[in-house]
């Protein structure tokens, strides 16, 4: 059983993996959003828990990762899933969308990751960071969203370098997935031209499926990044 905590659980990808991965441990699910979690916690089979947790405030992120090591003993996976994106062209982008984007996308994650490493190191565990095409590719009207997850992958390659054979590390790098995240974006020009190819791209559980393969790969493996996009 593997002690899992799992940052924006309350929609979309993060929900997904939660359904996928119920009977194969313990999951701390975390987000802002109370009511999905509560919903989603009664859902799910097995003894899990849930927690408010906004990833821009360090005080969430440690009494959830302390909740964590209190209830479940240690942290063996780390899913680093919370994250947005707000679409903008580069001279209409807004300064505080910018901010939030690094706060929750690169800061958040840099949060969970710090307070979780000592127990990952004890246990050789396993962070999933949850990238994007956009870790590989700088599209218009999503620079800064761009910025932000090539910052995820270099975050997931340093585990690699430094910590090879004493943490796992993966990054699911996917293109258009189904979810709320394009409805986050403010620019009502670029959500109107934006939001079906969105609906009718990948399912939220083709990525969750993902992130099981990777927690799943043969013990003398590591999955370092799985690359995905949508087959149209
Ligand atoms: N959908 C796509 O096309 C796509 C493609 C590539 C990568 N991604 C990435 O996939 C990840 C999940 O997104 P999604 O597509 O599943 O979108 P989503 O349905 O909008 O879910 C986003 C999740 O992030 C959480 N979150 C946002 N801000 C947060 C904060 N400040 N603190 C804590 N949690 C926060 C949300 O929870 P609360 O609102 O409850 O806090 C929610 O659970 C993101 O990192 C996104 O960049 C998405």
């Amino acid at each position: 059983m593997k002690n899992i905590i799992l940052t924006g659980a309350s929609s979309g990808i993060g929900m997904a993996f939660a359904r996928r991965a119920a009977n194969s441990g313990r999951i701390l699910l975390l987000g802002r959003n109370e009511k999905a979690l509560k919903e989603l916690l009664k859902e799910l089979p097995g003894d899990h828990a849930m927690m408010r947790c906004d990833v821009t405030s360090l005080s969430d992120c440690e009494k959830a990762v302390n909740h964590a090591m209190k209830e479940f003993g240690s942290v063996d996976v780390l899913v680093n899933n919370a994250g947005l994106g707000y679409f903008d062209p580069l001279a209409e982008g807004k300064l505080a969308e910018w901010h939030h984007m690094v706060d929750v996308n690169v800061k958040g994650i840099l949060s969970m990751l710090h307070l979780c490493l000592p127990s990952l190191i004890e246990k050789k565990g396993h962070v999933i960071n949850i990238g994007s095409v956009a870790s590989h590719h700088v599209f218009p009207n999503s620079g800064v969203y761009c910025a932000t997850k090539h910052a995820v992958l270099a975050i997931s390659e340093s585990i690699r370098v430094e910590l090879m054979g004493k943490v796992r590390v993966t990054t699911i790098s996917p293109g258009a997935v189904n979810t709320d995240f394009i409805n986050k974006t403010t620019n009502e020009t670029i959500h109107a031209d934006m939001k079906d190819y969105f609906a009718t791209s990948m399912a939220p559980d083709t990525i969750a499926q993902q992130i099981m393969h990777a927690l799943n790969a043969p013990a003398d493996s590591v999955i370092n990044e799985i690359l995905i996009r949508p087959f149209r």
